[in-house]
């Protein structure tokens, strides 16, 4: 222990004061009572430390010890990570789902025995990022690198065989590298570089891989009111994105939720690595039943882990649902410590605290040399689906792509209700260059066609309203007629379908083609006298089904949907 012991002095909800606790300094992890809920220290004054406690401090009194750990709040990153489910303070929360009962808590079997394998020998040089060994485990080979902060040479490297977390199984000099480290959750993890260039994140969903895509290593946020599609919108890029890792931060959302999500990550197969995709999924639960305060701790968690999964040269993605809800317990915990209010009431610090979260989204090289990301998304709940309220205002400045769910698409059932009108992706002018550098200069023609049809078929739509659509040129009502095939064939994409939850990109592209050759060939028609209205009245339900009716991947049938159509066209001259 290298503590220094202290004793309550108070207790006011989670705020806790101590005395006795020299040399603490600010951020530091303190232990308190007998049974050691984790605290942070938030305030010291003269020998007053004030902390915040990350569970119910039901129990603790005044007199009770306090006991400095001397090092910032901070998680154990090991094997066993992925395929787990963890608290805000990523202790193990075992047998999941009744984690839904907090205080079924335990900490990582300290106990279980992790098969180590040997890479480097003694004499071998290390510095941080240097393989050591890998360690058997579920999903994705577990690495062991020499940690930041340690170098020199191996004085010793343990035989192939079964370790416990806290075992060293190499030394250099002084130090002793064990499978599991400790890391300040606050703090980034050390990268070699930062790097640009964009590739895109796929996300299987077609609104965004086809119109705002999001690049590996990249920021997105998903605004959206109550019910509009958040929380099914990152379930499925948790699913079904290329990445090779995902940590998903369930923070203040409802809790069988988060069940539900576990239970169907386990059932599914990973389509890419076989295996469960629950074995790529590393969940951090702090729903709305479990303790407020390790809340605002769970995203910041959440983003260490994935920053030691990048480091073994992963590309990992965050996903926080809900931001608002971690602003939320911000807001809380300072109006108990009375800070000034700045707006709404969240504290001054919530637009650099956001952009802390956003900022540790990137494309690395890692200390290893290897080239990984953490991409990161975020959803956001404005009340009331005010755009303007702070978490969402502020989120806009600091992600690159913005996903806003829209409640009118909602309420028709038009899911993802992503707006086109309301969403952007900065990264897209850069993924645009890598499609063309791979030879598809397709994907930026398609994503401009389908843009300017969708933005001319809303402006068309409002003037139908006033003067109705047969009151328009036969050429209009071709570009409505388009609009409504891309929402509904394209746009329109069912999370619960096996064939549509996700979307093969050559799929993607092969449904777009199908909906702008119709398009082009009915404006042919038209222009060659075929009435609007005897296009209008043709049946598209072969199209419109071919994303459901056919495999996640099936291009054939697709085209075969589309030759059909074309011959019921050409039959109307
Ligand atoms: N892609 C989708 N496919 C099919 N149904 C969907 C899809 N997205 C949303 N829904 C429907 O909308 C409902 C609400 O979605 P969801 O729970 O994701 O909303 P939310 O924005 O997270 O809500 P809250 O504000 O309560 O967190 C779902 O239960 C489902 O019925
Ligand atoms: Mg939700």
């Amino acid at each position: 222990m290298t503590g220094r012991l202290g004793r309550i002095r108070r207790v006011s909800g989670p705020l806790v004061e101590a005395t006795g606790l020299d040399g603490v300094t600010m951020a530091d992890l303190v232990e308190l009572g007998p049974a050691r809920l984790p605290a942070e220290a938030v305030a010291i004054r003269d020998e007053v430390v004030t902390l915040q406690a990350y569970e119910y401090t039901g129990g603790l009194r005044p007199g009770d010890v306090a006991i400095s750990r001397g090092e910032p709040l901070s998680a154990g990153l090991g094997p066993g990570l992925l395929g787990g489910v963890f608290d805000g303070l990523l202790r193990s929360l075992v047998g999941a789902p009744e984690y839904l009962f907090p205080g079924r808590r335990e900490e990582p079997a300290a106990t279980t025995l992790w098969h180590f394998v040997p890479e480097a020998k003694e004499g071998d040089e290390a510095w941080p990022g240097v393989r050591i060994g890998t360690v058997d485990g579920v999903g994705l080979e577990h690495r062991v690198l020499v940690p930041p902060g340690v170098a020199g040479r191996l004085d010793w490297v343990a035989d192939e065989g079964p370790h416990t977390l806290a075992e060293p199984v190499a030394r250099v000099g002084e130090a002793a590298i064990a499978l599991q480290t400790r890391w300040p959750i606050r703090r980034p993890r050390p990268v070699l570089e930062r790097l640009n260039g964009g590739v895109p994140l796929f996300t299987g969903q077609r609104v965004l891989d086809l119109l705002y895509p999001v690049a590996q290593g990249s920021a997105a946020a998903v605004p959206g009111g109550f019910g509009t599609g958040k929380t099914m919108l990152l379930q499925q890029i948790a699913k079904w994105s290329d990445a090779d890792a995902i940590v998903y931060v369930g923070c203040g959302e409802r809790g069988n939720e988060l069940a539900d999500t576990l239970q169907e990550l386990r059932e599914l197969d990973d389509p890419r690595r076989g295996g469960r995709l629950a074995d790529r999924t590393v969940i951090i639960a702090n729903t709305s039943n479990m303790p407020m305060m390790a809340r605002e701790a769970s995203i910041y968690s959440g983003l260490t882990v994935a920053e030691y999964l990048r480091d073994m040269g992963y590309h990992t993605v965050v996903i926080a649902d809900s931001t608002s809800r971690w602003a939320e317990a911000r807001r809380e915990f300072a109006s108990r410590t009375r800070q000034l209010p700045a707006e709404e009431g969240y504290p001054a610090d919530l637009p650099s605290s956001l952009a802390a979260f956003y900022e540790r989204a990137g494309r690395f090289r890692t200390l290893s040399g290897a080239e990984a990301s953490v991409t990161v998304i975020g959803a956001v709940s404005p009340a009331g689906g005010d755009m303007t309220e702070p978490v969402t205002a502020h989120t806009q400045r600091f992600v690159r792509c913005l996903w806003t769910l829209d409640r009118d698409l909602a309420y028709a059932r038009h899911y993802p209700s992503v707006s086109w009108r309301g969403s952007y992706s900065r990264d897209a002018a850069v993924i645009a260059g890598w499609y063309t550098g791979r030879g598809d200069p397709e994907w930026v023609r398609r994503r401009a066609r389908v843009l300017a049809l969708l933005a001319e078929a809303d402006r068309l739509a409002e003037l139908a309203e006033l003067v109705g659509v047969s009151a328009l040129p036969s050429q209009e009502r071709m570009v409505l007629l388009v609009g409504q095939l891309i929402r509904r064939a394209v746009l329109q994409q069912s999370a619960t379908s096996a064939n549509d939850a996700t979307c093969a990109m050559p799929k993607q592209a092969a449904l777009v083609d199908a909906v702008l050759t119709v398009h082009d060939r009915s404006v042919q028609l038209v222009s060659d006298g075929v009435s609007a209205t005897a296009m209008e009245k043709v049946d598209f339900t072969p199209l419109l089904r071919a994303r459901e009716d056919s495999g996640s991947s099936d291009v054939d049938a697709v085209i075969r949907r589309r030759e059909e159509l074309l011959g019921v066209l050409d039959g109307l001259t």
